[in-house]
């Protein structure tokens, strides 16, 4: 059955040209892009996305580094489109993320680790609901 999730390239994968890449990823595998939008994360946003960390010490610094440029928010669907993602985007830390999945091939550090994406169809239809309202 098909599933919805959503996803977000962050600003640093914008600034550095990689939305086309990062897209093919997620098109070669069968997923579907439903919505696509490049905007600016407004600070509102920010914080219902990431309210589950809220008091944790790098908290400030990702609200400001999720809000510092152009994103691309993305409404993608397929069967277990949550779990896949997950699985194409790597773990958190591109340090430790596997050589071929997004966040260890276009990423290098913690704070700057290129996508995001819910990690539960619950979470992924709060995040849809926060990211594009109408
Ligand atoms: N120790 C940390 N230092 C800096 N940023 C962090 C750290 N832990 C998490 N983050 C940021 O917060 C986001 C949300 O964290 P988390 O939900 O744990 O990971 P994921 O994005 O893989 O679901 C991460 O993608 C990353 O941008
Ligand atoms: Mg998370």
């Amino acid at each position: 059955m098909s599933q919805r999730t959503y996803l977000m390239l962050k600003p640093d994968a914008v600034a550095a040209r990689h939305i086309g890449e990062i897209i093919a990823r997620i098109e070669r595998v069968g997923l579907k892009i439903e919505r696509l939008e490049l905007a600016n994360v407004t600070v509102d946003q920010a914080k219902a996305n990431y309210a589950e960390h809220e008091g944790k010490p790098f908290y400030a610094g990702l609200i400001e580094y999720i809000t510092s440029g152009p994103v691309v928010k993305m409404i993608v669907s397929g069967p277990g489109a949550v779990a896949v993602a997950r699985k194409l985007m790597g773990e958190t830390d591109p340090a430790k993320a596997a050589p071929g999945t997004i966040r260890g091939d276009f990423g290098l550090v913690m704070d700057e680790n290129v996508i995001h994406g819910s990690d539960s169809p619950e979470s992924a239809e709060r995040e849809i609901g926060i990211f594009f309202p109408s």
